[in-house]
């Protein structure tokens, strides 16, 4: 069904690091024709920034759209750069509104990140924790980090989710958990289009159930 110009239908999704929810985000956003927000991204451009020297809260205040759209945002040193960025509530202060505006775009909204279901949008129409076992989300990382140049070896990405995992289960503000209300896609033993399915299929459901 395609979106409806003066729906506000929000989608969140969170999850661990590299569980898949930007691939199942994307496509939830292209099907149905809703906006999509990656919200590591803020925290990545913040964070980037901190490795220049800026001071975290002010370029989380100062946040320039533009920067998003910076390559080295994936890298895995702006990865863990940013889970210790958003573990400043200052820092998640400054970001709150613009994704909170972002979320009540009329035709629809897809945020993924880790606080979206459970901070940002509590009230949103559908929520979805998307995880998987640390080893699968860290073989994919390493390859995907390996197809982008970066020379690293697999311990190391996985040593290094592990620990970004705890820093942002375990922080005092918005920390990652899965809202009561979310339903769980383990992307463990599922392959990409069988994640995309079945998110595809919950956002169908959502909708039916609202609309009809
Ligand atoms: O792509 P990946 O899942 O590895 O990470 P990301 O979604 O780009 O997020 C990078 C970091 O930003 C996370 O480890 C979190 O610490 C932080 N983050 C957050 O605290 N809240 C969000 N809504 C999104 C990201």
């Amino acid at each position: 069904m395609p979106a409806r110009d003066n729906m506000c239908f929000v989608i969140a999704i969170d999850g661990p690091a590299a569980a898949g929810k930007g691939t199942v985000a994307k496509t939830v956003s292209n099907h149905f024709g809703f906006a999509y927000l990656d919200t590591g991204l803020l925290y990545r451009a913040v964070a980037a920034k901190t490795l220049l020297g800026e001071d975290p809260v002010k370029a989380a205040e100062r946040l320039d759209l533009e920067t998003l759209n910076n390559s080295n945002l994936r890298s895995a040193e702006v990865a863990n750069a940013a889970s210790k960025v958003a573990g400043i509530p200052e820092v998640r202060a400054a970001l709150f509104h613009f994704q909170k505006r972002f979320a009540q775009r009329p035709g629809g909204a897809v945020l993924d990140g880790r606080d979206i279901g459970t901070a940002i949008c509590p009230d949103a129409d559908l929520k979805l924790f998307v995880t998987a076992a640390s080893e699968v989300r860290a073989k994919r990382r390493f390859e995907e980090l390996r197809e982008n140049g970066a020379f690293i070896d697999y311990e190391k990405v996985l040593t290094d989710l592990k620990a970004r995992d705890a820093r942002d289960m375990s922080r005092q503000d918005a920390p990652l958990v899965a809202a009561n209300d979310a339903k769980i896609i383990d992307t463990s033993d599922l392959t990409i289009e069988q994640s995309n399915e079945r998110a595809v299929k919950l956002t169908q459901m959502a909708l039916d159930d609202l609309y009809q």
